[in-house]
């Protein structure tokens, strides 16, 4: 969001899932790109400033706990969506 706008986090419970939204105002993702940030060391950052890791990091950790991550954007809002079940946060306790 280059320092300025506002980042929203709502958490909810539905169908035995947990569903996390983040939200941004910043510039958003054109579709041209939209399905490259998952990959691994994608970045339209500048050298120095960013991996490209964070969305492929994010991505692996939620898949390994069964869940999923999804994106949808448009120039002023971006929201990332994550889904967990609960089930196998359950099966982790149990561990
Ligand atoms: N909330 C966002 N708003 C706009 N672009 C984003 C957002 N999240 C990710 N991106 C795009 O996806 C790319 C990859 O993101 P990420 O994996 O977090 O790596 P990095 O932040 O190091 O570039 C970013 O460089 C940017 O182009
Ligand atoms: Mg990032």
């Amino acid at each position: 969001m280059d320092y300025q706008g506002t980042l929203t986090i709502d958490a909810i419970v539905q169908d035995q899932q947990i569903q996390v939204s983040i939200t941004d105002t910043g510039i958003g993702i054109s579709p041209e790109i939209q399905y490259k940030i998952f990959e691994p060391f994608f970045t339209t950052k500048s050298l120095g400033e960013g991996s490209g890791l964070g969305l492929d990091i994010a991505k692996k950790i939620i898949e390994k706990h069964s869940g999923k991550i999804t994106v949808e954007s448009q120039p002023g809002r971006t929201m990332f969506h994550v889904f967990l079940p609960m089930q196998s946060i359950q099966e982790m306790e149990d561990v």
